[in-house]
């Protein structure tokens, strides 16, 4: 690692567009691992059921990057997961909203809602070793990691996923939102291992990425995490 990059813990970076099966595959790795699970997704889903709550308009880019940067919350870890609160309130219940489904890629296109909480994932990893999953984690977010994945699948199965878990989810055209973005795009890390989850169940994927961390030198010890602490907050 280069001397200008900082003293980040060891980072697994899993990418892929929506319902492809990386929230499964990424926590069940961290699990196995021994390592703090971090959600990026349900960061900007936070904040985007806040700005729905407050009555902001999510394709108004200025009034949510103000809304946004006004907002006190915290990025802390539950049980090695990551958990966000918005004004001391846990929004976890409202994640999966179809509001939330239909507005979430609007208010993560937004460059300033971005810079706020890229720097909360960094700090995570300043703390501990991370499995973070998300769209822009090997590509933007952590660069530098040896260990990038991209989990992909078909539409179709993607769509009979989220229809199983009941939801109500636009996934091709979050897929094109979030693809097609100006800042961060959803895209392939030129040295990401891609697995396509199609056919494979989640215990599959997550051996097929210890294969491959294995191949790259990859060593697992045991270590302690604290249950539940703060890792910034504004
Ligand atoms: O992983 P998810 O489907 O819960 O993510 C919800 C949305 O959040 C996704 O459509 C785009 C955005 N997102 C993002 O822009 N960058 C990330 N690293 C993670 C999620």
């Amino acid at each position: 690692m280069s001397p200008s990059v900082p003293a980040y813990k060891r980072v697994i970076a899993i990418d892929g567009p929506a319902a492809s099966g990386k929230s499964s595959v990424a926590r069940k790795l961290a699990q196995k691992l021994e390592f703090v699970y971090v959600n990026s997704g349900a960061m900007y889903r936070a904040l985007t059921w806040h700005v729905l709550q407050c009555g902001v308009d999510p394709h108004d880019q200025a009034a949510v990057a103000a809304l946004v940067e006004a907002t006190r919350f915290e990025t802390d870890l539950l049980d090695q997961e990551s958990r966000i609160l918005i004004e001391g309130t846990d929004p976890s219940i409202h994640l999966r909203e179809v509001r939330v489904n239909e507005s979430v890629s609007l208010v993560s296109r937004v460059p300033r809602v971005r810079a706020v909480l890229v720097g909360r994932m960094r700090a995570y990893a300043m703390q501990d070793d991370v499995v973070m999953e998300g769209r822009d984690i090997g590509s933007v977010v952590f660069p530098h990691t040896s260990y990038k994945f991209y989990i992909d699948a078909s539409h179709a199965i993607r769509s009979q996923r989220r229809a199983a878990q009941g939801q109500t989810d636009q996934i091709a055209l979050r897929d094109e939102v979030d693809s097609s973005r100006s800042d961060s795009p959803l895209t392939v890390a030129a040295d990401a291992h891609v697995v396509d989850s199609s056919i494979l169940s989640i215990d599959e994927v997550v051996s097929e990425i210890l294969r491959c961390l294995r191949a790259r030198n990859f060593s697992v010890e045991a270590k302690q995490v604290g249950s539940c602490r703060s890792v910034s907050s504004q």
